[in-house]
């Protein structure tokens, strides 16, 4: 099998409080701003090339509003949209930068499992903040967690089992992982493109509801900094590290769970085109605080479609500086 579907490219969800979860993503999370627009932040992890891999999108309430895979090559775009076409599905196609800046020309549809899929080719790259000519490990000015990219995708369904047909059949996704009732049906499966232990995951639940979605840390002693960073900055952690049990992939840090080829010239220099905001104060992540750390919910817990219940109680105070 080819391997026409790289990894996971993007994510782009709803926040009702843009600048506060910008704030969440760029201070504790540490991601970088390459872009915004009315309504939306585009951001990505140091280590990423592509201009970005988060979308936040003003909106009433949390949700997923599209997950995006990477293709390796042009002509995957048609491959795709002529499998999809002949799964029954309507297929939308978009050119390069029609969907906001740095996109890439890209197919969209809405998969059985009640979410738009979009499949991409060549995203603008931006480059990783590092020159190309003797690079340091890594850039000397990160804040926060600083992941050095995003990692994989975990969302709901109701028919498991039939939503892992579809990114299996359709998408040709391998199936690495599963979890099966004791009836014999499917709970929740892993797959991946990518040859890492997942790159998508679907758990029994609501139909188009995202779960979570995690970004890559290099070893153990990153998830133990990345918590310091969370519980420093009053960010309650759901989950204690674990391990699957077949695959043996290592955690994704509890509360990172949610809020939330390059340009040569740019990557030379080590600088990526950051956003710029217009003046004005903008709001911090003010999250340490005496009345602050015993709440139990914050912009980082779960989300799920169309209800963000959790994500406004319990989110540290927030000002102006
Ligand atoms: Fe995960």
């Amino acid at each position: 099998m080819s391997d026409r579907i790289l990894r996971l490219q993007h994510v782009q969800v709803r926040v009702p409080d843009l600048e506060l979860c910008t704030a969440y993503y760029t201070e504790v999370l540490g991601l970088v701003e390459t872009a915004h627009e009315e309504g939306r932040v585009f951001l990505k992890c140091w280590d990423e090339h592509e201009h970005h891999s988060v979308v936040l999108r003003q909106a009433p309430t949390y949700g997923l509003d599209h997950m995006s895979f990477k293709l390796a090559e042009q002509g995957d775009l048609d491959y795709y949209a002529e499998r999809v076409e002949q799964a029954g599905l309507v297929v939308k196609r978009y050119g390069r930068g029609e969907l906001g800046p740095g996109w890439g020309e890209a197919i969209r549809f809405d998969a059985p499992s009640g979410h738009t899929v979009e499949l991409v080719w060549d995203m603008e790259k931006v480059g990783n903040m590092l020159p190309l000519f003797n690079p340091p490990p890594r850039p000397g000015n990160l804040v926060g967690i600083a992941p050095p990219r995003l990692d994989h995708l975990f969302i709901m369904a109701e028919d498991v089992e039939g939503a892992t047909r579809f990114y299996c059949d359709v998408l040709e996704f391998r199936l690495t992982e599963q979890i099966i009732a004791n009836d014999g049906h499917q709970l929740a499966t892993w797959m991946e493109r990518s040859h890492s232990p997942h790159d998508l995951a679907i758990v029994t639940g609501p139909n188009g509801a995202l779960h979570h979605f995690a970004f890559w840390l290099d070893d153990w002693n990153a998830v133990r900094e990345a918590a310091d960073t969370l519980a420093f900055n009053g960010v309650t952690i759901d989950v204690a590290p674990t391990r699957h049990g077949a695959t043996r992939a290592t955690p994704s840090t509890s509360s990172t769970r949610w809020a939330t080829a390059t340009s040569s010239s740019r990557a030379a220099t080590g600088s990526i085109p950051t956003s710029s905001r217009s003046p004005g104060p903008r709001r911090r992540w003010v999250g340490r605080s005496s009345t602050t750390t015993a709440r139990s919910t914050s912009a980082s817990s779960r989300c799920t479609r169309d209800h963000g219940a959790t994500a406004a109680a319990g989110v540290p105070a927030y000002r102006p500086h």
